[in-house]
């Protein structure tokens, strides 16, 4: 049986090629560590990751990739901003699709006397910008913002929001991970103040790499969470003050840094005009498809404007982790059932505490695997004799 991987949400696969070999060559050809040592591959391997440093910076249009912070991947980076930010008596505004990446560590600075507000985004996952302003109280330092939602794909107006932010001095921060490598992200033009990125999702990097980019103002305001040794200014026990260091204590993901290298050459060879352009004919087709079939009520938006390829189903009347099931066992497809880390966007799209069999098509799959997953929902429907609407 073919398998056909549709959890690309939750992290793609395949990854680009060359990924694989990258990460190899690290392991088995230079092996050591950056910024501790002068020797030929020490110094390979820094280039390796000033070269990736740049190329994120090109991907987001972001000058200055010495502040653009490695972490183990975006739940780290955002921890980072969030703790590094917010102090007691402040308030933030987040949305109601946000993924407990956010909400986990919100509640636990909650405890220490950081308030947040949630703004109510629509049946669809759409947030209105206005909404803010609402919420708006002397103390409000932050919004916090998930560029595109993880259970159903829509794609809130982060444009609209950072220049509200802009306007109104909060600091705002965006979480690409569903994003990054798919619709283009423009630092500048958006207006952010942060943006944490993931590499092993639609940039198509290997798990366990990740990160954030900060402006020269909250790089210098910011606490960091980690210290320790960074190879440089060794003669201080205190943390170095300048980027990267301040934020990357202890031993970079080597091996990782390489294989998102490779991804990121390939993103920026293909370009991802091309990319979206492709998620989103599969998007249509999948969209189309499961519309037509009785007993499938998709979650959020139903056609493709608006949204990326995350495409979440409550098979209405039947048990939604049976369905999931059957698709692996007898179909050979992988789906993500569940909350996905996110319960307030399910509460928000009605589908708690249900959850929903989540179909996240990725930049490798193809016509065919659409049309098989498909006839296999109308089959495993039939045979489980859907009976709704
Ligand atoms: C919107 C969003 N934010 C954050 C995360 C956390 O990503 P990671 O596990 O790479 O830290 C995810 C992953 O599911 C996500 O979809």
């Amino acid at each position: 049986m073919k398998r056909i991987y549709l959890d690309n949400g939750a992290t793609s696969y395949p990854k680009a090629p060359g990924v694989g070999d990258a990460v190899k060559r690290f392991i088995d050809d230079i092996g050591s560590n950056v910024n501790r040592s002068g020797y030929t591959g020490s110094l390979a391997a820094e280039e390796v990751v000033f070269e990736t440093r740049e190329m994120l910076g090109r991907l987001f249009n972001f000058d200055h990739s010495k502040n653009i912070v490695f972490t183990m991947n975006i739940t780290y980076g955002l921890n980072f901003l969030l703790k590094g930010l917010l102090k007691p008596g402040h308030h933030c505004i987040v949305s109601s699709m946000e993924h407990n990446a956010v909400m986990r560590p919100l509640m636990q600075l909650k405890e220490k006397g950081v308030e947040f507000s949630r703004i109510m985004c629509d049946a669809t996952g759409m947030l209105d910008p206005t909404g803010i302003y609402n919420h708006i109280k002397p103390n409000t330092k932050a919004v916090i913002i998930t560029h595109a939602s993880n259970v159903c794909g829509t794609i809130l107006p982060v444009a609209e929001i950072g220049k509200f932010c802009e306007e109104k001095g909060l600091l705002f921060i965006i979480d690409t991970a569903q994003t990054a490598g798919i619709l283009d992200i423009d630092f500048k033009e958006i207006k952010a103040d942060a943006i944490a990125f993931t590499g092993h999702k639609s940039l198509l990097g290997p798990q366990g790499i990740g990160g954030f980019l900060i402006t020269e103002k909250i790089a210098r305001s910011m606490d960091t969470l980690i210290s320790g040794g960074t190879g440089s200014l060794s003669e201080y026990e205190e943390q170095p003050p300048y980027m990267p260091d301040k934020f990357e204590a202890g031993t970079l993901n080597l091996p990782g840094i390489y294989g998102l290298h490779a991804a990121l050459g390939y993103i920026e060879e293909i370009g991802t005009i091309s990319i979206r352009e492709k998620e989103l004919q599969l998007t249509e087709k999948l969209l189309e498809g499961l519309c037509s079939i009785k007993g499938v009520r998709i979650a959020g938006l139903k056609d493709i404007k608006g949204r990326t390829a995350v495409v979440s189903v409550d098979f209405k009347d039947l048990d939604n982790a049976d369905v999931a099931y059957r698709l692996d066992k007898y179909y050979g497809i992988k789906t993500r059932c569940g909350l996905h880390c996110a319960p307030s966007a399910h509460r928000t799209l009605n589908t708690f505490p249900q959850g929903t069999v989540r179909f996240s098509p990725g930049h490798f799959n193809t016509k065919k695997d659409i049309e098989t997953t498909l006839s296999s929902v109308n089959q495993i429907l039939k045979d489980l004799g859907s009976t709704s609407r």
